[in-house]
């Protein structure tokens, strides 16, 4: 694909953005903020406090713990929502490793959109687990 993603169709297509209406996701969007990542910047520093939920528009960013790269995610795909939910400090650096543009969402508006639409719930909990399924896979050395 060329050029980013455009943030109504990258909201549009997280699982859990993508049952809600058309309105909301421009309310999402307008809630929030594109933003840029030099190559080698870390987005989310592990035992921070998060302020944020990020949507990767363009590029790639690997998250780390340990030494370990736990996973790499690109266009279309997010983080910072497990600060997000439990208030607890970030749980691995996010670092960009390509130039990235984000959307990107303050807890408080996710928060809010949330309790709002309860039904962003379970996809957002099934990629949670998802996440630490794969977490508790990964080779320990
Ligand atoms: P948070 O803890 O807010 O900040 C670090 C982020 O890295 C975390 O939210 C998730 O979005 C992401 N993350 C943590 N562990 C994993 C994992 N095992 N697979 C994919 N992403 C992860």
């Amino acid at each position: 694909m060329v050029g980013d993603l455009a943030v109504t169709d990258a909201l549009a297509n997280v699982p859990f953005f993508s049952g809600l209406n058309k309105k909301l996701l421009k309310t999402i969007e307008n809630n929030g903020k594109e933003v840029d990542f030099k190559q080698g910047v870390t987005v989310v520093k592990q035992g921070d406090l998060g302020v944020g939920f990020f949507l990767i528009l363009d590029g790639q960013v690997e998250v780390r713990k340990g030494g370990k790269v736990l996973a790499k995610l690109s266009r279309g795909q997010f983080f910072g929502e497990m600060s997000l939910v439990d208030d607890m400090p970030r749980s691995a650096d996010v670092v960009a490793v390509q130039p990235t543009r984000c959307f990107a969402l303050t807890t408080w508006s996710f928060s809010g959109i949330l309790k709002a639409n309860p039904e962003m719930a379970m996809p957002l909990l099934k990629e949670v687990v998802k996440r630490l399924r794969s977490a508790q896979s990964a080779p320990t050395s």
